[in-house]
């Protein structure tokens, strides 16, 4: 394997002040909606498991967190065009308010695939999205997140969850791999 050069984008204090700033929005946003029931955070397996770790920590609100794996991307660094779902079991979410909180917004088929599958499903009171990173450059379907941390170009990301094929997921910081 041709070893990749990294370059730091975001780091790791960097990246802890942006994820307060969302939860922050989050909890002022739900905090009426959800006084009879938890909020419930779909994580976007595997790449929003550490944005989803550190976010639901500084929601001071009640969640239930659910997982479904989803990509588009397989492992390569292009959107394949073609969605990916080998995990998408969750539990009766009717009425619900949904957050859907996914790494990395790139073409929008993950998340617009997501979300018509979660309305038609379960009929959610709301359904949300929030990102901690959005490439609108390579959007390919109009979607848009409710909560987006920073707004990147077309760059390849690694790091916080983050992979280029299974490596580098667990590096505290983002940065551009080439
Ligand atoms: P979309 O369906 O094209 O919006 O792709 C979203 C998914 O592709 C994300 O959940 C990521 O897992 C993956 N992805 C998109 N861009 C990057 C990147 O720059 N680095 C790593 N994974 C990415
Ligand atoms: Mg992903």
């Amino acid at each position: 394997m041709k070893k990749k050069k990294l370059k730091i984008l975001y780091s790791k204090s960097r990246i802890q002040s942006m994820v307060k700033l969302l939860a922050k929005k989050i909890v002022t946003d739900y905090n009426k909606r959800t006084k009879s029931k938890s909020l419930v955070v779909i994580s976007v397996l595997k790449g929003a498991f550490i944005f989803t770790a550190d976010l639901i920590r500084e929601i001071k609100l009640p969640v239930q967190l659910e997982f479904v794996r989803i990509s588009s991307y397989g492992s390569s660094t292009v959107s394949s065009g073609r969605i990916d779902a080998p995990l998408l079991l969750l539990p009766n979410l009717s009425g619900r308010d949904i957050l859907i909180v996914e790494d990395i917004v790139d073409s929008g088929r993950t998340v617009s695939f997501l979300k018509e599958y979660i309305r038609d499903q379960y009929k959610p009171r709301s359904l949300k999205v929030a990102c901690l990173l959005n490439k609108e450059a390579r959007r390919e379907v109009d979607i848009k997140a409710d909560y987006v941390g920073f707004e990147v170009d077309d760059y390849f990301l690694v790091g916080y969850g983050l992979d280029s094929a299974e490596n580098f997921r667990h590096l505290p910081f983002l940065a551009i791999c080439d």
